[in-house]
């Protein structure tokens, strides 16, 4: 299975390759152009708008809900059917603390909103909403790859594994660009699987 894509790639591996390339760049302009900083953090809009400018150039379905149902190993994001109120009730949640704030990004990833691409604009996302609130965020040099996934794998049942390993990530280095482009650094291990649609099983 390999995505439709904008630059007509048909091979999974030049395609991970590219789209790497792409959003990184795209990624680094976002934070110089200042753009980041006009968003609102916390909202879905600003999520939307992260997705859309991380991908515009690769995926026609750039900052758009997705409209499959999708799975990653064992674990179905939430059912098409409840996505769009899921999200406007994700972004109702409060995010004065550091335990509301990973919350939050633990049900957003739940949503799993787009097609493709979550992992990296939520990611920023959160990353937007602990700057603001408490004037950190986190340095994802510093956080194992492995124990992050395992953490968000295990995230939907339990929550403390994932507040344990950001928490000790937590930097006030929060204008400092190589730390931001940490967080969306790619590969299929940091990843885990592709997700994979549920519709036809
Ligand atoms: N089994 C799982 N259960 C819950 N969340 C998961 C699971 N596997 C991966 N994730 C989360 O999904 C993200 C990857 O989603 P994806 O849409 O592929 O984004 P990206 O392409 O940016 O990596 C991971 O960063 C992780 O947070
Ligand atoms: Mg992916």
């Amino acid at each position: 299975m390999i995505l439709e894509n904008k630059l007509n790639i048909t091979d999974q591996a030049e395609l991970a390759r590219e789209e790497e390339k792409i959003s990184k760049t795209c990624a680094k302009k976002m934070f110089e152009t200042g753009y980041l900083n006009t968003l609102e953090p916390g909202t879905f809009e600003t999520l939307r708008k992260i997705h859309k400018y991380l991908f515009e150039g690769i995926y026609e379905f750039a900052g758009n809900l997705r409209k499959v149902n999708i799975a990653k190993g064992n674990f179905r994001f939430t059912p098409l059917t409840y996505l769009e109120e899921a999200v406007k009730n994700i972004e109702k949640m409060p995010q004065s603390t550091y335990e509301q704030i990973i919350e939050k990004y633990v049900e957003m990833n739940i949503a799993h909103p787009f097609r493709e691409g979550n992992g990296r604009s939520t990611r920023i996302w959160l990353d937007l909403i602990l700057k603001k609130e408490l004037n950190l965020v986190v340095d994802w040099s510093k956080v194992d790859k492995t124990d992050y996934l395992l953490a968000m794998e295990r995230s939907p049942i339990k929550d403390t594994e994932i507040k344990e390993l950001l928490k000790q990530s937590l930097t006030d280095k929060i204008d400092n660009r190589e730390i931001y482009m940490k967080g969306i650094d790619n590969s299929y291990l940091y990843e885990g699987y592709l997700s994979f649609k549920t519709d036809e099983l």
